[in-house]
């Protein structure tokens, strides 16, 4: 049984205070309606990390996880955040190669498979992200770009270090838009990835490596999309920052 897990994308939103209150109603909520063992993971924006972390405390079955980091090591690089310094803050998460990072920063392939062996080296564990915008799903070409975008940040690594990832599958064309894949859609997609990785990594590693949805996850689709057999979780933007949607999506996975 591969491991459950809901991850909220919080992107660049919400000031400290809101920070707070949501995490504090998060706490309160998870403690007292989830059950089972859904691992769950909340990406606030850099500042709050740290007291976050102090915040959930040792008890709290939240884990951290930052939103990106730099494919440097340390140095002049003004306004970046090293895989190191999460390390040091005690993260155990990062999202790599987010599609915003992607389309708005530019991010390559071969920037997003440093970031990956930093975070890896740092004993981070890498989200990584991938999927297709709207024109190249419309061209039939979502397979060969998504593998590409597999190929290019994964295929380097050694099978041990593959099974230290997850991996999030979010259709740029359902991100924020309140379109979501349909359950085949998404279902023959994961299927797709977990194939790839089989080809490389063999079929056992493939087996265990999650592999989330990310697109407009709500409390409504969320345990339609999580009953397809290769879709672990979810990874959530907009829904993680109510704590109710997000209690919900939680509860089901
Ligand atoms: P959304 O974002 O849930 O708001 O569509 C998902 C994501 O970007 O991770």
């Amino acid at each position: 049984m591969r491991q459950k897990i809901v991850a909220g994308n919080w992107k660049m939103n919400t000031t400290l205070q809101e920070a707070q209150s949501l995490t504090a109603e998060l706490i309160g909520m998870v403690a007292d309606e989830v059950q089972g063992d859904v691992k769950i993971i909340i990406c606030p924006p850099f500042p709050y990390l740290y007291g976050m972390k102090s915040q959930l405390g040792k008890a709290a079955r939240i884990e951290v996880g930052a939103q990106n980091c730099s494919e440097h090591a340390s140095g002049a690089y003004t306004g970046e955040v090293a895989a190191g310094m999460l390390k040091s803050l005690g993260i155990p998460y990062v999202i790599i190669g987010h599609s915003e990072r992607r389309q708005y920063f530019l991010e390559t392939g071969k920037q997003l498979a440093q970031k990956v062996d930093g975070a890896l080296a740092n004993g981070l564990k890498p989200i990584f992200c991938c999927g297709e915008p709207l024109e190249v799903r419309e061209a039939g070409d979502h397979e060969i770009l998504v593998k590409r975008q597999i190929e290019e940040g994964l295929f380097h690594l050694n099978t041990e270090a593959m099974k230290k990832i997850v991996v999030a599958y979010e259709p740029v064309w359902a991100i924020g838009t309140g379109k979501t894949a349909t359950t085949s859609q998404a279902q023959e997609m994961h299927s797709v990835i977990r194939k790839h990785l089989a080809d490389k990594f063999g079929a056992e590693t493939a087996e265990l490596v999650p592999i989330l949805y990310g697109g407009s996850v709500k409390p409504d689709n969320a345990q339609e999309l999580f009953s397809c057999a290769d879709v672990d979780g979810g990874l959530v933007g907009g829904a993680s920052l109510k704590s109710r949607d997000f209690v919900e999506i939680i509860k089901s996975a």
